[in-house]
């Protein structure tokens, strides 16, 4: 019945169906496809074997390796417990530059910090701890009250003009609204500060800048040092650096002198373990490291 036949273009046998005087090629499977069926087949065979595979009701294959995952993550846990009660024993024990020293330990204590930063900092700091205006930049190296390790910590531990009984205190008076300073002292004094960082100053505030140094010298450098540098025993910021809390512009550090500034840092202890405090202080010393900061 069949009429089997070759194919005279192809050279293939056909299988001898034939539709409307179309017929169909006899192909065999090609080699690759057998291959890489066999090959599957024969690696779930060794599978089964090897590894647990087979659920048997209450139990099941367990395979010739005896790899078991539960075993794994316990024994995962365990050594995640172990390491970590290690490390808080550590950075409890250690000073702050033993534990700079160890780069695994840092390792943790800054992903830690990250973590602590996040919840309690971040808020008012910037998740990078980069501030924001009236919020200072914790990672310019550039420090009201100092960026050692130590310092750090107990700018946390008390805050500043916080409630703590030890908080820190600072204040920048309003020298325009007291009547200190008259408006246009105010302004030459302004561009005075504004040039000590290189920016560049309109003309009429170059013309102020003479007299504005005059006034520096009486009215602020006893806080921010002759050299405007700034002086950490008041907390007092660096004027000659181009790092800013509330702006460095013409309007802003003039309204800076004319109403005063005072920050509010509030404190931590007795809000956040002694070890987090010293996690944070590690952690933001090291937002800063490479700059000014973050050195014993
Ligand atoms: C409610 C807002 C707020 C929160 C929350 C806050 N800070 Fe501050 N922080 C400030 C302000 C404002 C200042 C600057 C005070 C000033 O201008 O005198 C400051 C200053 C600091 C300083 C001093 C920087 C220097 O230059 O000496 C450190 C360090 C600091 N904060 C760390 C932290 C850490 C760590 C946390 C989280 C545990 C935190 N802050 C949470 C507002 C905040
Ligand atoms: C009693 C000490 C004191 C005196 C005097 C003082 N300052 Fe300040 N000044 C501070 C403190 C402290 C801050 C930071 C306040 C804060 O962040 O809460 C500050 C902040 C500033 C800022 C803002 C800096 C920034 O990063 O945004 C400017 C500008 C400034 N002072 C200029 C002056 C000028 C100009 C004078 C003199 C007319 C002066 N200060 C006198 C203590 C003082």
């Amino acid at each position: 019945m069949a009429r089997e036949r070759h194919d005279p273009v192809t050279g293939q046998m056909t299988t001898g169906h034939e539709w409307n005087g179309i017929e169909e090629l006899d192909t065999p499977i090609p080699r690759v496809a057998l291959f890489f069926l066999v090959t599957t087949a024969l690696f779930a065979l060794g599978y089964w074997i090897l590894m647990p595979a087979w659920p048997l009701g209450v139990t099941y294959t367990r395979g010739l390796l005896g790899f078991d995952q539960r075993e794994v993550v316990t024994r995962q846990v365990d050594e995640a417990a172990a390491a970590r009660a290690n490390w808080v024993e550590r950075v409890m024990a250690l000073d702050y530059a033993e534990i700079r020293a160890d780069a695994a330990l840092m390792e943790i204590v800054n992903e830690a910090g990250h973590a602590l930063f996040g919840d309690n900092c971040a808020v008012c700091h910037g998740t990078a701890g980069t501030g924001g205006p009236g919020f200072p930049d914790l990672a310019a190296g550039a420090w009201l009250w100092g960026g050692d390790a130590g310092t750090i910590h107990e700018t946390i531990r008390v805050g500043i003009n916080s409630g703590h009984d030890e908080t820190r205190m600072s204040q920048m008076m309003a020298f325009g609204r007291d009547g200190v300073l008259e408006r246009d002292e105010v302004r030459a004094v302004a561009a005075y500060v504004r040039s000590l960082s290189g920016q560049d100053l309109s003309a009429t505030e170059a013309a102020r800048r003479g007299a504005g140094e005059e006034i520096f010298a009486e009215n602020c450098a006893s806080c921010h040092g002759e050299d405007a540098t700034g002086m950490v025993e008041l907390g007092a910021p660096n004027l000659a650096d181009d790092v800013w809390i509330y702006g460095g512009d013409a309007q802003s550090v003039q309204a800076s002198i004319h109403g005063g500034r005072q920050g509010h840092m509030p404190h931590w202890e007795g809000r956040l373990k002694p070890l987090d405090l010293k996690v944070l202080a590690l952690y933001v010393g090291s937002l800063a490291a490479g700059g000014a900061g973050g050195e014993e």
